[in-house]
C-alpha cells in the first residue's frame, strides 16, 4: 500500500502547527505517514478537492477559510459540524468524503486532562465572545451538562445571533458593564475571544465577583498565560491555557487517516511550546 498522506489546507497556511502535531505523532508512533501544508486560496479550493487531495490524500484539516466551503465539497457533513457552520476535520469512510468539527471534542478533552472533575456539577458556565470560537465552546459546555451559560459580548446582536442558534440552550446574554452579575457563582470562565492573543489588546476583566474555586480558561494559546490567566491564577482559580485544546482537536483526525488514537503527552506539549518561543523570538 501506498504511504498514507495527509495535509492542514488554508489560506494562509504557514503559521500552522499542525503539521508539528501531525509529524509528532507519526514519529513517535513509527508509522509511514506524511502531514503536510496546503497553500490553497478560495478560488482554488473546489479544483483542489476535487482533484490533488482526492488523488493525494486520505484525509485533511482544514482551516481558514475553508471552514465552511467544505460543506458544499464533501459527501456527508455531520450534524456538530453544521451547527457549528464549521468543519476542520475531513477523511474518507466507504469512499465517502466526510466532514466533521473535532473543536468541541478538542475543549472538553484538554479541561478533562487537565482539571479533571472540572463539569462535576457544572451550573454557570460564563463565556466571553460570540465568534467561531464560540460557538464550540457553547456546544461543548451543553454536552456536559451546564444548567446556565451566560453569555459576554461586545456587540449585542451578535450575542443575540448565537444564542439563536442555540435553542435549547439556557443561554442568558450579558455585557462587560455586568461582569460582576455574569461572574458571580460560576463555576467556569471562558475566553473566546483573540483579545489577549499578541498583537491584540489585552483582556481586562474585574474578576472580583468570580467564586475562587471555578475553573478559568482560555482559547488563546500565544502566550500560554494570557493575562486573564495570569490574574485568575493570582487570585487563587484553577487555570488552564488553550494549548490543549489545539493538541486534542487533532487526535480524532490522526486515528482516522492513521489508524492509531494519538496521545497528548507532556513532550508533545513542550514541542509546540519550544516552537512558540521561537516564532514570538522572530
Ligand atoms: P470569529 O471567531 O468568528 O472570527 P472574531 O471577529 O474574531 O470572530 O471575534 C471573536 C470575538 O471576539 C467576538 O465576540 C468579538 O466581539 P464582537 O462580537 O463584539 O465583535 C470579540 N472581540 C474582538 N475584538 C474585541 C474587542 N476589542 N473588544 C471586545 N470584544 C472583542
Amino acid at each position: 500500500m501506498s504511504i498514507r498522506k495527509a495535509c492542514v489546507v488554508g489560506h494562509p497556511i504557514s503559521h500552522s502547527r499542525s503539521p508539528l502535531i501531525h509529524g509528532y505523532w507519526l514519529k513517535t508512533y513509527g508509522l509511514e505517514g506524511s502531514y503536510g501544508r496546503e497553500d490553497i486560496a478560495p478560488v482554488d479550493f473546489k479544483t483542489f478537492i476535487a482533484t490533488r487531495f482526492r488523488e493525494t490524500y486520505v484525509g485533511a484539516n482544514v482551516t481558514l477559510p475553508h471552514k465552511e466551503e467544505i460543506f458544499k465539497l464533501v459527501d456527508q457533513t455531520l450534524p456538530r459540524a453544521q451547527k457549528l457552520k464549521a468543519a476542520n476535520t475531513i477523511w474518507f469512510e466507504n469512499g465517502k468524503l466526510i466532514a466533521d468539527n473535532t473543536d468541541s471534542f478538542g475543549f472538553l478533552a484538554n479541561l478533562d486532562q487537565l482539571a479533571s472533575g472540572w463539569d462535576r456539577n457544572l451550573k454557570k458556565a460564563v463565556v466571553l465572545g460570540a465568534g467561531g470560537a464560540s460557538a464550540s465552546i457553547i456546544a461543548a459546555l451543553m454536552e456536559r451538562g451546564t444548567n446556565e451559560i451566560v453569555l459576554v459580548n461586545r456587540s449585542e446582536d451578535k450575542a443575540r445571533a448565537m444564542a439563536e442558534r442555540f435553542p435549547d440552550a439556557p443561554i442568558n446574554v450579558q455585557f462587560f458593564e455586568d461582569m460582576n452579575t455574569a461572574l458571580d457563582q460560576a463555576d467556569v470562565l471562558v475566553n473566546t475571544t483573540s483579545l489577549g492573543m499578541v498583537g491584540q489588546p489585552d483582556l481586562e476583566i474585574d474578576l472580583q465577583a468570580l467564586p475562587t474555586s471555578a475553573l478559568v480558561t482560555d482559547i488563546v494559546y500565544v502566550p500560554l498565560e494570557t493575562t486573564l490567566l495570569k490574574n485568575a491564577r493570582i487570585r487563587g482559580n484553577k487555570i488552564v491555557d488553550g494549548l490543549g485544546m489545539l493538541l486534542h482537536q487533532a487526535r480524532p483526525g490522526f486515528e482516522r487517516w492513521f489508524g492509531k488514537a494519538p496521545e497528548v503527552t507532556d513532550e508533545l506539549r513542550r514541542l509546540i511550546e519550544d516552537d512558540i518561543v521561537k516564532a514570538q523570538k522572530k
